[in-house]
């Protein structure tokens, strides 16, 4: 199966992952994923060939991924019993990144057609399973342990939601569990409204469903859910340090447009 069987949103998890097999050539990585440089390849031999192939404009998208792998470990640190709810895992090697200890119960949840490239691109673990599901069909949590800390991660995935299926995520993964962490990032209201006129998101044939202008606002959704705080993206001191400087120069200018530092939020929150 190649990237070409994927469908609509789905086809949005090669941007990323093509920004961070480009990282990991990088002579010092943001993130440093080789499974990401390998996945990458056997995807699209070619990928680095076309006309942007070795532009790294997507660093940003690899900053987010180093944000929620830094939030995650210190989750992990603390909670070392806890469940990994990785929705929307696209081709994203975390589970292997992060490599938690055996005590930690893994989960990657995406649709079955991203989650069947998974088991062909992506090595299988102890204490970790697939789900091949839409994250709106709730009943996969039935499948999930209770009574276990929780670590909620959605990368890239929340904008392609609506608001109302993100509500009844949200509030049933903190019904369902004592205590947890949820991470995920979002978009300005801007952003989800010009979404239909994204060149790159018109290619793929979807656009985001949601947006926030202020993105603690969810934590009023549920008595326990509780705002924590933001990662830096476009801004991020990582990505001035170690994107190279033509890229660093678009970013500076960028950053200079109204709303551009904060395109996406990178959020955190517990219960
Ligand atoms: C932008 S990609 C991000 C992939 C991965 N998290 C990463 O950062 O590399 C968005 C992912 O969300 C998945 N997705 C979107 N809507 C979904 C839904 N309703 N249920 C499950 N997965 C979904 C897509 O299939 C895709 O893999």
């Amino acid at each position: 199966m190649k990237d070409t069987e994927l469908v609509g949103v789905q086809k949005t998890l090669s941007p990323v992952l093509r920004a961070k097999a480009l990282d990991n050539r990088l002579p010092d990585p943001i993130l440093g994923d080789e499974y990401a440089e390998r996945t990458m390849r056997r995807l699209d031999p070619d990928y680095d060939q076309r006309r942007f192939g070795t532009s790294q404009l997507g660093l940003s998208a690899v900053v987010r991924a180093k944000a929620h792998d830094d939030w995650a470990r210190g989750f992990l640190a603390d909670h070392p019993d806890a469940v990994v709810l990785h929705l929307g895992c696209g081709l994203d090697a975390r589970v292997h990144r992060i490599d938690p200890p055996a005590t930690v119960d893994w989960y990657d949840l995406d649709y079955p057609s991203v989650i069947e490239l998974r088991q062909r691109f992506l090595p299988p673990r102890e204490h970790y399973t697939l789900i091949g599901s839409s994250v709106t069909d709730l009943t996969w949590l039935e499948r999930i342990p209770g009574g276990r800390p929780v670590l909620m991660i959605a990368e890239g995935l929340v904008p392609y939601l609506t608001e109302a299926d993100l509500r009844r995520l949200l509030t049933s993964v903190v019904d369902a569990f004592p205590t947890g962490q949820i991470q995920f990032d979002t978009v300005p209201v801007w952003a989800w409204r010009t979404s239909k006129w994204d060149p790159t998101l018109r290619k793929y044939g979807t656009r985001f469903h949601c947006g926030f202008n202020d993105p603690a606002s969810p934590a009023d959704w549920h008595p326990r859910l509780e705002y924590v705080d933001e990662a830096p993206m476009n801004d991020s001191p990582v990505l001035m340090a170690k994107a190279p400087a033509n890229v660093r120069r678009v970013y500076r200018l960028m950053n200079l447009l109204p709303g551009m530092k904060r395109s996406t939020r990178i959020v955190r929150f517990r219960f």
